[in-house]
């Protein structure tokens, strides 16, 4: 699977969109509905692990929206290397999803007009106290003992500061485990392309009921 055939295919709602979507439903009243852990490759070809903040699906397409600030390691990962999984467990309905694929981002220099502004969509959904963090000094330099570099700034709500990114998760392969029943239910949903005839009614994705 290269990403240019990701890019290319027609959308179709994902099968796993409907349980994502029931999951988010029904666990709306935790706050923790909305964060998952977001693995990346580091350079080193080691594992590196953030939460973030669930933004949403792009426009038109099964993609996982996040946004992060360019001055983030996990940048220059996703860019070296755009593989990345998706964790998120659901504490009320007591399931997880994991979501792999191939990260893209949409830095200040992005060239597409509708990248920049589903960019600043997102910047302008953002509270002011998420936007004032992407005036904080520079990520994981020591800390000054003076607080002054954190004051509060006059941040522009419609336009984003430069190192506003937002970044998207084009999911290939969804495994869901329900831990509710017993015993418990897994799904595999795997992603075989365009033009394959397996899938082709639900968009290329197979659906396949596996062992927990
Ligand atoms: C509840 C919670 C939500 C977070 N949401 C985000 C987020 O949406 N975007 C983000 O870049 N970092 C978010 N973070 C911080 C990241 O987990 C991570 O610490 C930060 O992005 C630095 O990552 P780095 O090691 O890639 O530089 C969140 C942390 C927590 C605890």
């Amino acid at each position: 699977m290269t990403k240019g055939m990701t890019d290319s295919r027609p959308f179709v709602l994902a099968p796993w969109r409907s349980q994502l979507a029931r999951a988010l439903h029904r666990n709306r009243s935790k706050p923790e509905s909305r964060y998952f852990q977001l693995a990346t490759v580091t350079t080193e070809g080691r594992p590196a692990n953030s939460t973030v903040v669930f933004r949403g699906f792009a426009e038109a397409s099964n993609q996982i929206q996040m946004v992060t600030d360019g001055r983030s390691d996990k940048l220059g990962q996703l860019q070296a290397n755009p593989w990345a999984e998706a964790c998120w467990y659901f504490t009320q309905t007591r399931e997880q999803f994991r979501l792999t694929g191939h990260l893209s981002v949409i830095t200040a220099d992005h060239p597409e007009v509708q990248a920049q502004d589903d960019r600043r969509l997102a910047w302008q959904k953002l509270s002011d106290g998420a936007r004032q963090q992407f005036h904080w000094p520079q990520p994981k330099a020591k800390r000054q003992e003076d607080g002054e570099p954190f004051a509060v700034a006059d941040l522009d709500p419609v336009q984003p500061l430069d190192n506003f990114c937002l970044v998207r998760l084009d999911p290939l392969a969804v495994d869901h485990l329900d831990l509710r029943g017993d015993p418990q239910n897994r799904t595999r949903y795997v992603y075989q392309g365009p033009g394959q005839e397996q899938g082709q009614g639900d968009g290329g994705w197979d659906a396949i009921a596996v062992n927990p």
